[in-house]
């Protein structure tokens, strides 16, 4: 920090928490400078001064995004026993990143890394999470009575969905190609919706992620976000806390306790489709769709 900054900026940039969470933070009194409570958020802070949450000191750290295209084996946690391969160890440092959501390990397509914790919490929100577009390979002859259902609201055994667009963009004798844009995050929750229309998911990829689409990344392979996807995704984290007016922030979280939660949304013991994709993401050619 090299001028004088608002408390709840300098908070903010350290990853504790939005600015809004931030700011409930200090009018809490959870907060120190140099020692001394300060419930004032607005209070300048000096690049000599102490910073401390709850007790802990806190440092302003260099934030860093990276889009990534995750191929299919790859599972989107930082540490898995089970797994060939984690998605963090896709990028050089990646070890310091944490995913932003999860993809099943079959599942192909875009996922964010980043250190910036109160972005991330905010993506992440499970009923009004940023907008997610899915090219989805399904087995069967998909209706318009299916078609309408997606667009309405599919029961599953966790509530309905919210609408969800979708184009059906190919039908062959055996399988149908799709895009779904949904931004709910539950738990494998595109498989879900087609099963339960009696469609079993034989591919998917996820080809946008918010204001990012994955054009020129081919899997396995990944970019460095910088200033004007950076704001682009900032944008589409207040879109979804302006959708569900104010209830996306909730308490502040930790990088680590956004990926515990997403672990819980994502991980436990979603009826499984029942069959492994084959290929490398829906395609209509046959050829990767990335
Ligand atoms: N929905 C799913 O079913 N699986 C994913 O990996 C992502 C969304």
């Amino acid at each position: 920090m090299s001028s004088p900054m608002n408390l709840v900026v300098f908070l903010a940039r350290a990853g504790v928490g939005s600015r809004r969470a931030c700011d409930e933070l200090v009018r809490d009194g959870k907060v120190t400078v140099n020692g001394e409570v300060v419930t004032f958020p607005r209070q300048k802070v000096e690049p000599a001064d102490v910073v401390a949450v709850d007790g802990a000191p806190v440092a302003l750290k260099t934030l860093r995004y990276v889009l990534v295209n995750k191929p299919r084996g790859v599972a989107s946690t930082r540490s898995d026993p089970h797994a060939e391969r984690v998605i963090v160890d896709l990028v050089p440092d990646g070890r310091t990143l944490f995913p932003v959501g999860r993809l099943d390990v079959d599942t192909t397509g875009l996922i964010v890394l980043t250190n910036d914790g109160a972005l991330a919490n905010r993506l992440m929100h499970p009923r009004y999470g940023v907008q997610k577009t899915y090219a989805v390979r399904v087995r069967g002859k998909v209706t318009k009575r299916a078609l309408a259902t997606l667009r309405e609201g599919v029961v599953l055994e966790d509530g309905v969905t919210a609408p969800a667009e979708v184009t059906l963009r190919k039908q062959s004798a055996k399988t149908a190609l799709l895009d779904l844009t949904i931004h709910e995050g539950r738990k494998r929750q595109v498989k879900r919706m087609f099963l339960a229309l009696g469609l079993p998911v034989e591919e998917l990829h996820r080809r946008r992620y918010g204001p990012l689409s994955d054009k020129g990344l081919s899997p396995g392979g990944f970019r460095e976000l910088g200033g004007d996807d950076v704001d682009a995704l900032r944008r589409a984290a207040e879109e979804v806390t302006a959708a569900v007016a104010g209830e996306a922030e909730g308490e502040p979280m930790s990088l680590a306790a956004a990926e515990a939660a997403a672990d819980e949304a994502f991980e436990e013991g979603a009826p499984e489709v029942d069959r492994e994709p084959s290929g490398n993401g829906p395609a209509e050619s046959g050829s990767a769709s990335t």
